[in-house]
């Protein structure tokens, strides 16, 4: 069987996450990256295996061989990166949020439209086992109407002022556009329901912060000596607040923050319903809370046997056995590649249009908080 041959932009956190996950699929294989220098690029494609790197994408992009490219890179780079890819003819994933703007994600879609191209956002959160089972039970009506969802997305690592990374210049938003983004997207995907309006809250702790004198990747802000900062100005926000209606009846609230000292990855989201609750928690994937008000509540412990079917596919190692972070790529990817080979395949995975989606959520947020106001969400 010939592999699919694939490109990933970008080399740094998401570039490996990506390169490893696609190696699990067997029909796919990663035969190039580009960074920002040729240099970096080499030494990443060197320690992984990968044939080609390049500090110039566009090289990539002309090569026939190459049938889907996965953008990594920073998020004002995910635009022209697609439309390239897209206008030579490549299947495109594309990390969140989607794009800077509404108006580029349009773009974006026409042209995987126009080349029917296959296109995916990567809001890998939804293929964590016990959320997929949260969805079919939502779906199923076992919690009853719904009429609250609740949560937060918080994390540390910006914590303090001499962190730092380029999501912080990453403007209009950042902690939203960030991590936010993947809440908003798993509420809408569990509940089926969409935001109406919403009344929103943006705070940024730390008008200023040191900014290192040389790039530094994801997570690796802590390692550096205040030596190497200059001061700067930052705009974007460390911490959000949010209430919002979801749905004809449905009402909820949200809090995201990259300044909670020892919450790392805590994405936790609540659904109250009039039957029945459920509660999961990101940083404990194999756990879904079930509550009920007059028999005991239920841990259930992710066991393919006892997730509702249509979970059941998103889990393919026996009870016990974790299934995390990593492993939601490879179930995106698959369903992906899947409708690469077979273009008439059921669209199992988020695409472009959950992406813009996503934009006009994050957009109702920035123009509520500016305005400190409910705002309407459009579409
Ligand atoms: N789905 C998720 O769970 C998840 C998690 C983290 C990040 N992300 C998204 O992934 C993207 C990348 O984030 P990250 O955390 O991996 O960032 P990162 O800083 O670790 O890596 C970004 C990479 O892009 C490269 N790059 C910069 N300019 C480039 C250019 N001109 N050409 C080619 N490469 C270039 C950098 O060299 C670096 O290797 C962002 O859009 C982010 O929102 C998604």
């Amino acid at each position: 069987m010939e592999k699919l041959k694939v490109a990933i932009f970008g080399i740094g956190f998401m570039g490996r996450v990506h390169t490893e996950a696609l190696r699990r699929l067997g029909n796919v294989e990663v035969i190039g990256v580009a960074g920002r220098t040729t240099e970096a690029a080499r030494k990443f494609a060197d320690n992984l295996g990968i044939e080609r790197a390049t500090g110039n994408y566009e090289d990539l992009l002309a090569d026939a061989d190459i049938n889907a490219v996965h953008i990594c890179s920073p998020n004002d780079l995910h635009f022209p990166m697609a439309k390239a890819a897209l206008q030579a003819g490549k299947h495109v994933l594309c990390e969140k949020p989607l794009a800077s703007t509404i108006a580029e994600a349009s773009t974006m879609i026409a042209l995987a439209n126009e080349k029917e191209l296959a296109n995916c956002t990567l809001y890998n959160v939804r293929a964590y086992p016990q959320v997929q089972n949260m969805r079919r039970m939502c779906e199923a009506g076992e919690f009853g109407e719904i009429r609250a969802v609740q949560g937060t997305y918080s994390q540390d690592w910006l914590l303090y002022d001499t962190d730092w990374n380029w999501r912080i210049e990453s403007e209009p938003s950042r902690t939203f556009a960030d991590i936010g983004t993947h809440w908003c997207d798993l509420a809408e995907h569990i509940t089926a329901l969409r935001f109406t309006s919403l009344c929103a809250d943006l705070k940024t702790f730390y008008t200023k912060r040191k900014k290192p004198k040389h790039s530094v990747e994801t997570f690796t802000g802590k390692t550096l000596r205040p030596s190497e900062y200059d001061e700067v100005t930052v705009k974007t926000e460390d911490f959000g607040a949010m209430i919002f209606g979801l749905g004809e009846t449905a009402k909820g609230s949200l809090t995201v923050s990259q300044v909670s000292a020892g919450r790392k990855n805590r994405l936790f989201i609540e659904i109250f319903g009039s039957k029945a609750s459920a509660a999961w928690n990101m940083e404990r994937p194999d756990e879904l809370w079930i509550g009920h008000r007059n028999t005991p509540n239920e841990i259930v412990i992710k066991d393919p046997t006892l997730l509702r079917e249509g979970a059941q596919s998103y889990a393919d190692l026996p009870g016990g056995h974790s299934e995390g972070y990593d492993d939601t790529f490879k179930q995106v990817f698959r369903r992906f590649y899947r409708t690469v080979v077979d273009r008439g395949a059921p669209i199992e995975y988020p695409t472009f249009e959950d992406g813009i989606r996503q934009l006009r959520v994050l957009d109702a947020v920035l123009e509520s908080s500016r305005n400190r106001a409910w705002v309407h969400v459009q579409g």
